[in-house]
Protein backbone atom coordinates (compact mmCIF):
# COMPACT_ATOMS: atom_id res chain seq x y z
CA UNK A 1 0.00 0.00 0.00
CA UNK A 2 1.57 3.82 -1.12
CA UNK A 3 -0.24 6.10 0.64
CA UNK A 4 0.71 10.33 0.70
CA UNK A 5 0.36 11.58 3.61
CA UNK A 6 -0.18 15.24 3.98
CA UNK A 7 -1.92 18.39 5.57
CA UNK A 8 -3.00 21.62 3.44
CA UNK A 9 -4.36 24.81 4.14
CA UNK A 10 -7.95 25.95 1.94
CA UNK A 11 -5.33 27.25 -0.68
CA UNK A 12 -3.40 24.08 -0.91
CA UNK A 13 -0.27 25.20 0.76
CA UNK A 14 1.61 22.68 2.66
CA UNK A 15 5.02 24.69 3.17
CA UNK A 16 6.64 28.74 3.92
CA UNK A 17 10.38 28.55 4.68
CA UNK A 18 11.28 25.36 5.22
CA UNK A 19 8.36 25.22 7.53
CA UNK A 20 4.76 23.87 8.05
CA UNK A 21 3.16 27.22 8.08
CA UNK A 22 0.33 26.67 11.08
CA UNK A 23 0.57 25.41 14.73
CA UNK A 24 -2.12 23.20 15.67
CA UNK A 25 -1.59 20.93 18.93
CA UNK A 26 -2.42 17.28 18.23
CA UNK A 27 -3.08 17.35 14.64
CA UNK A 28 -0.08 16.01 13.95
CA UNK A 29 -1.64 12.76 15.77
CA UNK A 30 -2.82 11.17 13.06
CA UNK A 31 0.77 10.62 10.92
CA UNK A 32 2.19 9.13 14.04
CA UNK A 33 -0.49 6.73 14.47
CA UNK A 34 -0.08 5.80 10.55
CA UNK A 35 3.26 5.86 10.04
CA UNK A 36 4.81 4.30 12.94
CA UNK A 37 6.66 0.55 12.55
CA UNK A 38 6.29 1.77 8.59
CA UNK A 39 8.17 3.18 5.94
CA UNK A 40 8.27 7.05 5.39
CA UNK A 41 9.76 8.22 1.73
CA UNK A 42 10.60 12.12 2.15
CA UNK A 43 12.53 14.62 0.27
CA UNK A 44 16.06 16.61 1.68
CA UNK A 45 14.04 19.80 2.67
CA UNK A 46 11.52 18.11 4.97
CA UNK A 47 14.19 15.63 6.49
CA UNK A 48 16.07 18.63 7.13
CA UNK A 49 12.89 20.31 9.24
CA UNK A 50 12.66 17.57 11.33
CA UNK A 51 16.59 17.53 11.77
CA UNK A 52 16.91 13.24 11.83
CA UNK A 53 15.15 10.02 10.61
CA UNK A 54 11.74 9.71 12.88
CA UNK A 55 11.98 7.09 15.77
CA UNK A 56 10.50 3.59 15.29
CA UNK A 57 9.96 4.00 11.21
CA UNK A 58 12.51 3.35 8.60
CA UNK A 59 12.74 6.44 6.35
CA UNK A 60 13.86 6.97 3.02
CA UNK A 61 15.41 10.17 2.05
CA UNK A 62 15.53 11.39 -1.53
CA UNK A 63 18.51 13.32 -2.20
CA UNK A 64 21.68 13.96 -4.67
CA UNK A 65 23.31 16.65 -1.98
CA UNK A 66 22.74 15.11 1.30
CA UNK A 67 22.83 11.61 3.01
CA UNK A 68 21.65 10.48 6.47
CA UNK A 69 22.46 6.37 5.81
CA UNK A 70 21.75 4.28 9.45
CA UNK A 71 19.84 1.20 10.41
CA UNK A 72 16.44 3.21 10.12
CA UNK A 73 17.35 5.84 7.15
CA UNK A 74 18.56 5.02 3.89
CA UNK A 75 18.99 7.89 1.14
CA UNK A 76 18.61 7.59 -2.48
CA UNK A 77 18.81 9.44 -5.68
CA UNK A 78 15.17 9.63 -7.39
CA UNK A 79 11.54 8.82 -6.22
CA UNK A 80 11.70 5.28 -8.26
CA UNK A 81 14.78 4.20 -6.10
CA UNK A 82 12.84 5.01 -2.89
CA UNK A 83 9.78 3.06 -4.85
CA UNK A 84 12.25 0.63 -5.22
CA UNK A 85 13.70 -0.10 -1.60
CA UNK A 86 10.37 0.53 0.08
CA UNK A 87 8.52 -2.43 -1.91
CA UNK A 88 4.79 -0.65 -1.16
CA UNK A 89 3.74 -4.24 -2.72
CA UNK A 90 4.88 -5.87 0.75
CA UNK A 91 5.05 -2.73 3.18
CA UNK A 92 3.03 -0.31 4.31
CA UNK A 93 5.03 2.86 2.40
CA UNK A 94 3.81 6.62 3.37
CA UNK A 95 4.98 9.70 1.48
CA UNK A 96 5.71 12.72 3.58
CA UNK A 97 6.66 15.41 0.78
CA UNK A 98 7.66 17.41 -0.13
CA UNK A 99 5.90 19.29 -2.91
CA UNK A 100 8.05 17.55 -6.27
CA UNK A 101 7.76 13.77 -4.17
CA UNK A 102 4.13 14.72 -3.72
CA UNK A 103 3.70 15.45 -7.68
CA UNK A 104 6.25 12.43 -8.45
CA UNK A 105 3.59 9.92 -6.07
CA UNK A 106 0.55 11.51 -6.93
CA UNK A 107 0.61 8.70 -10.10
CA UNK A 108 1.17 5.47 -8.03
CA UNK A 109 -0.47 5.90 -4.35
CA UNK A 110 -3.14 4.13 -3.51
CA UNK A 111 -4.54 6.34 -0.82
CA UNK A 112 -4.23 10.01 -0.11
CA UNK A 113 -4.14 11.03 4.04
CA UNK A 114 -4.88 14.51 3.85
CA UNK A 115 -5.58 16.79 6.79
CA UNK A 116 -7.75 19.52 5.66
CA UNK A 117 -6.70 22.67 7.70
CA UNK A 118 -9.76 25.61 7.35
CA UNK A 119 -7.76 28.66 6.68
CA UNK A 120 -5.93 30.39 3.97
CA UNK A 121 -2.21 30.97 4.56
CA UNK A 122 0.93 32.33 2.53
CA UNK A 123 3.56 30.01 1.66
CA UNK A 124 5.93 29.12 -0.81
CA UNK A 125 5.42 25.39 -1.41
CA UNK A 126 1.99 24.27 -2.34
CA UNK A 127 0.26 20.75 -2.95
CA UNK A 128 -0.48 19.37 -6.61
CA UNK A 129 -4.54 19.61 -7.21
CA UNK A 130 -5.79 15.87 -7.54
CA UNK A 131 -9.00 16.70 -8.88
CA UNK A 132 -9.61 14.20 -11.81
CA UNK A 133 -7.13 12.24 -10.91
CA UNK A 134 -9.51 8.95 -10.04
CA UNK A 135 -9.73 9.61 -6.00
CA UNK A 136 -13.08 9.49 -3.83
CA UNK A 137 -13.25 10.51 -0.48
CA UNK A 138 -14.16 7.28 1.57
CA UNK A 139 -13.80 9.00 5.39
CA UNK A 140 -13.94 12.56 7.23
CA UNK A 141 -13.33 13.06 10.79
CA UNK A 142 -13.98 17.20 11.93
CA UNK A 143 -11.79 18.80 14.31
CA UNK A 144 -13.05 21.97 16.17
CA UNK A 145 -11.03 24.64 17.78
CA UNK A 146 -9.19 27.74 16.77
CA UNK A 147 -8.05 26.59 13.52
CA UNK A 148 -10.41 23.71 12.53
CA UNK A 149 -9.38 20.80 10.69
CA UNK A 150 -10.79 17.30 9.10
CA UNK A 151 -9.13 14.18 8.61
CA UNK A 152 -9.78 13.07 5.02
CA UNK A 153 -9.04 9.52 3.23
CA UNK A 154 -9.09 9.15 -0.37
CA UNK A 155 -8.82 5.88 -1.80
CA UNK A 156 -7.94 5.44 -5.84
CA UNK A 157 -11.00 4.61 -7.42
CA UNK A 158 -11.58 1.11 -8.69
CA UNK A 159 -10.64 1.20 -12.29
CA UNK A 160 -13.76 -1.10 -14.31
CA UNK A 161 -12.85 -4.20 -15.80
N1 LIG B 1 2.11 20.24 5.33
C1 LIG B 1 2.70 19.05 5.21
O1 LIG B 1 2.10 17.99 5.45
C2 LIG B 1 4.13 19.00 4.77
C3 LIG B 1 4.74 17.77 4.52
C4 LIG B 1 6.06 17.77 4.07
C5 LIG B 1 6.74 18.97 3.90
N2 LIG B 1 6.10 20.14 4.18
C6 LIG B 1 6.76 21.43 3.95
O2 LIG B 1 7.22 21.47 2.61
C7 LIG B 1 8.46 22.17 2.56
C8 LIG B 1 9.54 21.23 2.01
O3 LIG B 1 9.12 20.75 0.76
P1 LIG B 1 9.91 21.08 -0.58
O4 LIG B 1 9.05 20.69 -1.71
O5 LIG B 1 10.43 22.47 -0.50
O6 LIG B 1 11.19 20.15 -0.44
P2 LIG B 1 11.42 18.55 -0.32
O7 LIG B 1 10.67 17.82 -1.37
O8 LIG B 1 11.25 18.12 1.08
O9 LIG B 1 12.96 18.53 -0.64
C9 LIG B 1 13.42 18.90 -1.92
C10 LIG B 1 14.72 18.18 -2.15
O10 LIG B 1 14.51 16.78 -2.06
C11 LIG B 1 15.24 16.14 -3.09
N3 LIG B 1 14.31 15.64 -4.09
C12 LIG B 1 12.98 15.87 -4.18
N4 LIG B 1 12.47 15.19 -5.22
C13 LIG B 1 13.48 14.51 -5.77
C14 LIG B 1 13.59 13.61 -6.86
N5 LIG B 1 12.52 13.25 -7.58
N6 LIG B 1 14.80 13.13 -7.18
C15 LIG B 1 15.89 13.45 -6.47
N7 LIG B 1 15.86 14.29 -5.40
C16 LIG B 1 14.65 14.81 -5.06
C17 LIG B 1 16.15 17.19 -3.65
O11 LIG B 1 17.25 17.21 -2.77
P3 LIG B 1 18.75 17.63 -3.20
O12 LIG B 1 18.66 19.07 -3.61
O13 LIG B 1 19.53 17.40 -1.96
O14 LIG B 1 19.12 16.71 -4.32
C18 LIG B 1 15.31 18.43 -3.51
O15 LIG B 1 16.07 19.63 -3.53
C19 LIG B 1 8.75 22.61 3.98
O16 LIG B 1 8.22 23.92 4.16
C20 LIG B 1 7.98 21.62 4.81
O17 LIG B 1 7.61 22.15 6.07
C21 LIG B 1 4.81 20.17 4.60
Amino acid sequence: MLSIIVAISKNYCIGNGGKIPWKIPGEQRRFKELTTGNTVIMGRRTFAEIGRPLPNRRTVLVSNTYSWNDANCVTVSSFEEALRVSDPLRNEVFVAGGAGIYREALQYADRLIITHIDIEVDGDVFFPHFDGLGFEEVSREHFDGEIPYDYVTYERRKRCE
